[in-house]
């Protein structure tokens, strides 16, 4: 079982090409899966959960849309008993802070009876460039439903060196390793900084729920990410998880990435680079 490949679910999601690309740096089989591949992983379709699992002796998980969804339980515990069935030993979910949808199944693994971590993460700092966040920051405002809630914002780099770490550590199973930035932010701060990097201004503009919510439905988005992003930015963004964490530094014995230097990172990557900047470069 040594040599079956680690399975990773969410191949192409913010965490999942990173967790894939360190594992296989360190020369550990993978296996990573989504709807795009070949075995296909959906977690809307449990019939093709098997195939994508089988052979494989352990699991990053990363569920879609979001944990924090009601149906999330059942689902993470129907594919919790499949991977028993099927002989994996160890489960790592990717989980987010303060979302009692999320934490009821984590429980689930908790209990499974196989070996299991707890990777409970802050908000990404990625959202900005590699999510939707990104269309706004281009267009110079960044209109969300959040006031002065402060965010310790988390690199998803860390969170990926995290992962991998518990995957190849024995020592580190059975544990919830909870994850931040090393300081928290607003929003508002964030776009100033954003501002200060990438050579045009981006403002923050708060806007109230149900007007964001509207765009988001004129923009075609289905009824589980309406209702995920109104809990997101009125529940789980009221300052329960405004406190940073020790997560990184309990799993990797360094400080998590601070904002700067994910902000230097996006500006060599040139992804804030407006496009009429691009074609004159
Ligand atoms: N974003 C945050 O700030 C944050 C913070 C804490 C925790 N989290 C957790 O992170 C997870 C989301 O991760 P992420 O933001 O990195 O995701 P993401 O980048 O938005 O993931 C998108 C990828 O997921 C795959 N996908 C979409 N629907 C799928 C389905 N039904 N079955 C299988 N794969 C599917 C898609 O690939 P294909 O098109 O190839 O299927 C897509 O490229 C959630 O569980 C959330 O709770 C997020």
């Amino acid at each position: 079982m040594q040599d079956a490949p680690i399975l990773i679910i969410g191949r192409n999601a913010k965490t999942g090409w990173r967790v894939d690309r360190r594992l296989q740096a360190l020369g550990h089989m993978t296996r990573a899966v989504s709807r795009s591949t070949t075995p296909t992983f959906d977690w809307q379709a449990p019939h093709t959960w098997r195939e994508a699992m089988a052979g494989t002796r352990a699991a990053y998980v990363t569920f879609h849309p979001d944990l924090a969804i009601p149906s999330a339980e059942q689902t993470i515990r129907e594919f919790v008993t499949l991977a028993a069935e099927l002989g994996l030993e160890h489960l790592v979910l990717l989980s987010g802070r303060g979302e009692d949808g999320a934490r009821r199944a984590e429980r689930v693994l908790e209990q499974s009876g196989l070996d299991w971590n707890i990777v409970r993460a802050s908000w990404f700092m990625q959202n900005f460039s590699e999510s939707f966040m990104l269309d706004g920051i281009l267009k110079g405002e960044l209109m969300l439903p959040a006031g002065d809630i402060a965010e310790p914002f988390i690199d998803v780099d860390d969170l990926a060196d995290v992962a991998v770490a518990v995957l190849t550590r024995p020592e580190l199973r059975n544990r919830v390793f909870e994850l931040s930035g090393p300081r928290a932010m607003t929003f508002a701060q964030c776009a100033t900084a954003i501002s200060g990097v990438t050579g045009y201004p981006v403002r923050y503009t708060r806007v109230p729920v149900e007007r964001f919510l509207d765009a988001l439905r004129a923009q075609g988005a289905d009824q589980p990410l309406l209702w995920l992003m109104h809990e997101l930015f009125t529940k789980v963004l009221d300052g329960r998880n405004s406190q940073p964490t020790s997560g990184v530094v309990e799993a990797l014995g360094r400080p998590a990435t601070d904002f700067d230097d994910y902000l230097s990172k996006v500006v060599a990557s040139g992804t804030w680079q407006r496009q009429s900047a691009r074609a004159s470069a």
